[in-house]
């Protein structure tokens, strides 16, 4: 699809990024960039920021980088047309519809009414005699009519093809049916629906659409729960279940189970701000997406060795997002839904304000391990304790929990701290070897950090590199640059930028790195922003590109394997005339 670019440029005018970073960043002016905590990682100290000249962000500890479009991008985790239709928003100007983009748009609103549709449809079967086992199941369940109706809970009554028919009546095709995830091709190629004999839970998003579907059976056979697969609407990993509710939660912390019965559960008993990842373990992507809506995450998945682990997979991702953990470990019970159903409301409400911070969680399953009436497994408890101390950030917490597992080994606080010293001296020591082993390889460090755009030739590339960021200052240089063409740049990817910003210079567009958001993957685009931001003298830019030109040109000679005596000297007669064009 493609965006005008005079569109985008009148976009990228009208966003000041600094304006727009400061939506989601605290940012403070320091020289002639702004400063703040980098959004995309979990830092304790800046090193994002955002230049207000050059209209670009990077971040010098993540190296995610970029324009005004990137960035929002990255942060709302929107595919570049949707950033461009939110800013458009934002800035007040009408979004151009162009073909494609129309049709896709109008495609992708299709199925989720079709979705609409087979919600309802499901959801009134349960009025009629083919959802009668449907109802029976729920109401087992102890599902509430209120809650029933309160999360569109439904039944696909047995059968191939009910929903094909009913949707079919509603006029949606056999294409968008499959497109959709409701139905399923065999092997002679018929369509049947996916979901049959099943109580059905849509799964709606924060705009309130049904954007897909879990089906569980009604009895012990298995599979237990069918899902609806991705689709152009649905990607499992970015929704969570009943988020859509539990961001509007009063409760100022978000329960995150494994189950939809848990969650349904838990809202029917009075915890409205509880979510489930949708049959697939926790994503950093739902991390993040908590993250806008909580400051702190409850896990309370299944007390089972499979619960256990997968919490101990959520930890670090919850962390990353910058979110307060705690861990409510199941007492009595499988699963927060069994908890509710045995003991009642008040027993859960009481593991949840039992419920650990997450550190003393990860101590108490590490002692788990260790029978510490034997020596010998007390030594062992100690080195991983001593480890998992040393890990934290905060010199009071350090304090806290090194004194919590002193006491769990049996030793004193001062053999504990003591220890938790040695190991930090031990880290800061690691770090200085690898900073060391860093800076004896530049050449390595200036390679881009994604692997599929490593420079095949340093040496042209980073001329190459210098070529952009001047045309990025100074545009009127591309006069200057006749004779450079994007195939004589070693790096793809530099060759394209170049490419790009010249067509733009050529059609009288702004040349500026936003203006590519469009064309440049994320990772492209952020190894861009890193080496544009670099400082370039102005006042001898002209002798600079000549230079930059040069090594160009003579390594691409090289590289083509023509060092035909007549090329060289062609080349060498250009880098004279370059430099006395430019070096006035
Ligand atoms: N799940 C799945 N496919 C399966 C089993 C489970 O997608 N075959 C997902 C579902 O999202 C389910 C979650 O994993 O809700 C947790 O599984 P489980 O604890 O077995 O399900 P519960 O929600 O607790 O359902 P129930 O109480 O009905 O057993
Ligand atoms: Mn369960």
């Amino acid at each position: 699809m493609r965006i005008p670019d005079s569109f985008l440029d009148e976009l990228v005018a009208r966003s000041d990024i600094v304006d727009v970073v400061s939506g989601y960043v605290r940012l403070t002016k320091k020289g002639n960039n702004y400063w703040g905590l980098c959004p995309f990682h979990s830092e304790k100290t800046p090193s994002f920021s955002v230049s207000p000249q050059k209209q670009i962000y990077k971040c010098f500890g993540c190296g995610k980088g970029g324009g005004v479009v990137n960035f929002v991008m990255e942060a709302e985790q929107l595919p570049f047309v949707d950033a461009v239709r939110l800013l458009a928003q934002r800035a007040n100007l009408e979004m151009p519809e162009t073909g494609e983009a129309q049709g896709v748009r109008e495609y992708r609103q299709r199925l989720l009414a079709l979705n609409r549709e087979a919600a309802r449809y499901f959801h009134s079967v349960l009025r009629t005699p083919g959802g009668a086992a449907g109802v029976a199941y729920l109401k087992k369940r102890a599902l509430s009519p209120a809650t029933v109706t309160r999360f569109g809970l439904g039944a696909a009554p047995e059968g191939w093809d009910n929903l094909i028919t009913a949707m079919g009546e509603k006029g949606y095709t056999k294409k968008e049916l499959l497109d959709a995830g409701l139905v399923v091709k065999n092997e002679q190629g018929r369509l049947y629906d996916r979901f049959r004999n099943r109580v059905m839970f849509p799964i709606i998003d924060l705009r309130g659409e049904v954007i897909g579907f879990g089906g569980r059976v009604l009895d012990d056979s298995t599979p237990k729960y069918l899902n609806s697969p991705d689709t152009m609407v649905y990607n499992k990993s970015r929704n969570l279940f009943a988020l859509n509710i539990a961001r509007k939660s009063k409760q100022g912390r978000i329960i995150l189970t494994e189950g939809y019965m848990d969650t349904i559960s838990l809202h029917q008993a009075g915890f409205d701000c509880a979510v489930a990842s949708l049959g697939t373990a926790l994503t950093s992507e739902h991390a993040q997406l908590l993250s806008r809506y909580t400051k702190e995450v409850v896990i309370c998945y299944d007390g089972d060795g499979a619960g256990v682990s997968a919490a101990q997979r959520a930890i670090p991702l919850l962390e990353g997002a910058g979110l307060k953990i705690r861990v409510l470990q199941m007492k009595g019970a499988k699963d927060p839904d069994e908890l509710i159903k045995t003991q009642g409301r008040a027993a859960f409400e009481r593991l949840l304000e039992q419920s650990e911070n997450h550190i003393q969680y990860r101590l108490d399953k590490l002692s788990a391990n260790f029978d510490l009436s034997d020596d010998a497994q007390r030594v062992e408890f100690m080195k991983g304790a001593v480890e998992l101390v040393a890990s934290l950030h905060s010199a009071v917490e350090r304090e806290v929990y090194g004194a919590r597992a002193a006491e769990l080994a049996g030793v004193s606080p001062e053999a504990m701290a003591a220890e938790v010293k040695k190991e930090l001296r031990r880290r800061l020591f690691r770090e200085k070897k690898q900073q060391e082993r860093r800076d004896l390889t530049p050449a390595q460090q200036l390679q881009p950090k994604a692997r599929g755009l490593r420079y095949e030739n340093v040496r042209s590339a980073l001329a190459e590199e210098g070529v952009i960021r001047l045309m990025l200052l100074s545009p009127d240089l591309f006069r200057q640059a006749e004779g450079l063409e994007p195939e004589q740049f070693s790096s793809p990817l530099l060759g394209k930028v170049y490419r790009l910003l010249r067509q733009r210079w050529q059609q009288g567009l702004q040349v500026q790195l936003a203006g590519l958001a469009g064309e440049l993957s994320g990772e492209e685009m952020s190894h861009v922003a890193s080496f544009a931001d670099q400082p370039e003298s102005a006042a001898h830019a002209g002798r600079a590109l000549a230079d930059y030109i040069a090594v160009i040109q003579s390594e691409a000679f090289r590289r083509s394997g023509l060092d035909d005596a007549a090329l060289l000297r062609a080349a060498q007669q250009r880098y004279k005339e370059n430099k006395s064009y430019g070096g006035s």
